[in-house]
C-alpha cells in the first residue's frame, strides 16, 4: 500500500445549494473485515480507487458490550495505507485515548456525545492536535442535544445502529435526524463538511441516507460481505441513483 500520501478529502466538500451532487465518501469499516487479514482487506479497497477513508471502531467493553482496536492499530495502518483514518471511540472515557490515537496517525476522531468524559473537552483535545473532530450519536440521542457542541466539529456521525457489532439491521427512524442535521447545517451556514452514517450501510439503503443528506458512508458488513472488487462497485451505483431521482 502507498504510504503517507492518504487522499485530503477537503477539496471534496459538499458545496450547499450547488447544482452538482454532493462528493459521497465510502469509509471502509475494519470492524467489518477479516480480523485475521485487516491488510490484505484495506488493500482490496484501495485498489478500487473508490475507498477514501477506513474507519476504526474503537470499543471499550463498556460503552458497548464489545471489545476492538487501539491505537497501535492506528499506527500500523499509517504506516502502510493511503486512506484517511477515522476512528470512532466507542468509549466510556475517551479522553484519554485521544493523544494516543492522534499520535498513532489518526486524521480524524469521534467521541460520543453521550460518553461519560465532557464531550466538549474530547473535541477541543482533538482540534488542538491537529486533527479533525467527530461528534457522534446514538440512535436515541436527539439531534438538540448536540446542536452547542457544532461550533466545534468537522463531522457529525449520525448512528443508524447500536454502537457494538457490524451486520445489524439499520434503524429508519435516524433518517429524520440525518435530514435535521443536513438541514441546520445549510441553514446555518455551518462549516461542517462532513454527515456520516455508520450502522448497516448497503445498496438498500444508501439511496435513503445520501438523499436525506449524508455525505460519508461507513460500510463494514456491505464492503467486505464479497470482496471490495464485487461489494464497491454496487455501492457505487447505489450512491448514483440516490442523485438519479
Ligand atoms: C457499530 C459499528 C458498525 C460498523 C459498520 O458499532 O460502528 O456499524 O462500523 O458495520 P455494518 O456496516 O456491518 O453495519
Amino acid at each position: 500500500m502507498k504510504k503517507n500520501s492518504h487522499l485530503n478529502p477537503e477539496s471534496r466538500i459538499q458545496n450547499p445549494g450547488s447544482a452538482n451532487p454532493p462528493h459521497i465518501i465510502l469509509a471502509a469499516s475494519i470492524l467489518g473485515a477479516d480480523p485475521l487479514n485487516i491488510e490484505r482487506d484495506l488493500v482490496r479497497c484501495e485498489t478500487t480507487k473508490e475507498v477514501e477513508w477506513v474507519q476504526v471502531d474503537t470499543i471499550d467493553g463498556h460503552f458497548a458490550p464489545n471489545i476492538s482496536f487501539g491505537p497501535d492499530v492506528v499506527g500500523h495502518i499509517r504506516k502502510r495505507s493511503s486512506l484517511f483514518i477515522d476512528v470512532h471511540l466507542m468509549c466510556e472515557r475517551p479522553l484519554g485515548l485521544i493523544r494516543p490515537f492522534a499520535e498513532n496517525g489518526a486524521d480524524l476522531i469521534t467521541v460520543h456525545l453521550e460518553a461519560k468524559d465532557a464531550a466538549y473537552k474530547g473535541l477541543r483535545l482533538i482540534r488542538s492536535l491537529g486533527k479533525k473532530a467527530g461528534l457522534a450519536l446514538k440512535p436515541k440521542t436527539p439531534l438538540a442535544r448536540a446542536l452547542p457542541l457544532l461550533p466545534l466539529v468537522d463531522l457529525l456521525l449520525i448512528m443508524t445502529v447500536e454502537p457494538g457489532f457490524a451486520g445489524q439491521k439499520f434503524i429508519n427512524a435516524c433518517l429524520d435526524k440525518v435530514r435535521q442535521a443536513r438541514e441546520i447545517i445549510e441553514r446555518q451556514r455551518l462549516q461542517i463538511p462532513w454527515i456520516e452514517v455508520d450502522g448497516g450501510i448497503n445498496e438498500t439503503t444508501i439511496p435513503q441516507v445520501v438523499r436525506a443528506g449524508a455525505n460519508v458512508l461507513v460500510c463494514g458488513s456491505s464492503m467486505f460481505r464479497e470482496t471490495p472488487a464485487i461489494c464497491v462497485p454496487r455501492l457505487r451505483q447505489a450512491v448514483a441513483s440516490a442523485n438519479n431521482v
